[in-house]
């Protein structure tokens, strides 16, 4: 059968998403598109209202096809685990649903499904089986992730990861530098490390720690580039700090959510740490490792955050200078402690903050690219644009994307590249003409 797996949300979940796409292809199923698909699985993501409300105006939508051809329909991932049994008063017409710890279920889900027997499944499985599974890397060439913790503990007050995801629980070391060792034997240069809190890595474990983990997959021949997501300010150790400059394949850029500038907000969002805290593990990596990229998440809108709260938001913002924020307007979720603060920022007022904080990061970050015009930069070529085949595109070590012309025999290649021109989502290079001019 033809399956398709919409997706929405994290790189968590386009991970689980190649996970449960590797698991059906064993199975003997072929991937397909919505027109010719038997089945079509829905992974969702309920970190906001907006996911959420995309994911059911989807599933209105799925309905016909189920109606029209029979087909097989699932849901998988957050909101699965949030809804569990529940979800099938509200979607009654859906044939499984599986939680994040569950989707090493799928190809049981869909058979049963051919057999009109509905499958749910929310349990956490802890760390096995689902993080076990290994993907198929069909769609990402020399890339590859790896996922080395689940779950979190850290309870931040607006946050339902806790909810859906559980609780912490690592991986065990040998089995992760296993699998990146057999990624790199596949061709696999540039791996991403994955955990919703990846610094408190066997926290508590006899096992190797966080930056230990980092030395040890820096030592496999093969890697040139490693990145993790998600850090937590609280969790970056002088350890950690140490790797950057100091390990060959760790690239200089960090992602290192900061959510608000405000030590009031912060405060409300039990995120333990303060702006000047936050502040400085920021000098801490600059000192460390000069022109490191930091890319950054930021809620504004938090109930009770006044005017003077959101123009800390935009100091801190404007002290780092971010190369990239993700912005956010606070969404009230189930189950979470800031569901029940009062104090709710009219939505107007939430708004015009957002669309402030969001050109003022655009003018930085384009600020910041073209700073980078006139140097030379190693990129790894992810492929070739659509509109012209000489035309490739890839990204620098500090995760920018670059676009140049090349041969199409390039691709998957580590190039060295000059940068002319910054633009705001990218940068326009050219391949130099003696190399190492
Ligand atoms: N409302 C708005 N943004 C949120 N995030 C997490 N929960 C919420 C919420 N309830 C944002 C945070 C987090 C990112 C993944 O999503 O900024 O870092
Ligand atoms: Fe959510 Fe906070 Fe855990 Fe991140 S650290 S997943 S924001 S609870």
């Amino acid at each position: 059968m033809r399956f398709v797996i919409e997706n929405f949300g994290c790189q968590m979940n386009d991970h689980d998403m190649e996970k449960m796409g590797s698991v059906l292809i064993d199975q003997g199923h072929l991937p397909g598109s919505m027109d010719d698909a038997d089945i079509v699985i829905v992974n969702t993501c309920c970190i906001r209202e907006k996911a959420e409300q995309k994911f059911y105006s989807l599933m209105g939508r799925l309905q016909h096809l189920r109606r029209k051809k029979g087909t097989i329909l699932g849901v998988t991932g957050c909101i699965a685990q949030q809804e569990k049994e529940s979800i099938f008063e509200r979607l009654p017409f859906i044939d499984f649903s599986l939680g994040p710890s569950n989707i090493h279920r799928i190809a049981e889900a869909v058979e049963n499904a051919t057999g009109q027997v509905r499958t749910s499944a929310f349990g956490d499985d802890g760390c096995s089986p689902s993080l076990l599974i290994r993907p198929h890397n069909t769609r990402r060439g020399v890339k590859g992730y790896v996922t080395i913790m689940k779950g979190c503990n850290n309870f931040c007050s607006y946050c339902v990861v806790p909810y859906v995801r559980g609780r912490e629980e690592s991986r065990k070391s040998g089995d992760v530098l296993a699998e990146v060792r057999e990624m790199a034997e596949r061709g696999i240069v540039d791996v991403t490390l994955l955990g919703q809190n990846v610094n408190s890595y066997n926290n508590g474990n006899k096992d190797l720690s966080f930056p230990e983990l980092l030395s040890g997959i820096d030592a496999i021949p093969g890697i040139s580039r490693l990145r993790f997501v998600t850090s937590h300010p609280k969790d970056i150790s002088p350890e950690l700090i140490a790797c950057f400059g100091t390990l060959r394949t760790l690239c200089e850029s960090i992602h290192l959510p900061f959510q608000s500038g405000s030590d009031r907000i912060l405060a409300l969002m039990n995120r333990g740490y303060t702006s000047s805290e936050y502040l400085g593990k920021v000098e801490a990596l600059k000192d460390r490792c000069p022109g490191i990229a930091l890319t950054a998440d930021c809620i504004v809108g938090f109930p009770g955050e006044e005017d003077g709260d959101f123009e800390a938001t935009m100091r801190l913002m404007e002290t780092v200078r971010f190369d990239g924020v993700f912005s956010f307007i606070y969404s009230a979720r189930k189950s979470t402690a800031a569901a029940a603060l009062t104090g709710r920022v009219p939505p107007a007022v939430a708004h015009e903050r957002l669309s402030r904080f969001q050109k003022r990061q655009r003018a930085i970050t384009l600020d910041s690219n073209r700073a980078m015009e006139g140097t030379r930069v190693e990129v790894l070529v992810e492929g070739q644009s659509k509109n012209s085949p000489d035309e490739l595109s890839g990204r620098t070590r500090t995760g920018k994307i670059v676009n140049f012309r090349g041969d199409p025999g390039l691709v998957y290649k580590l190039v060295e590249v000059d940068i002319i021109k910054g633009y705001a989502n990218s940068l326009r290079g050219e391949l130099p003409d003696t190399p190492g001019r």
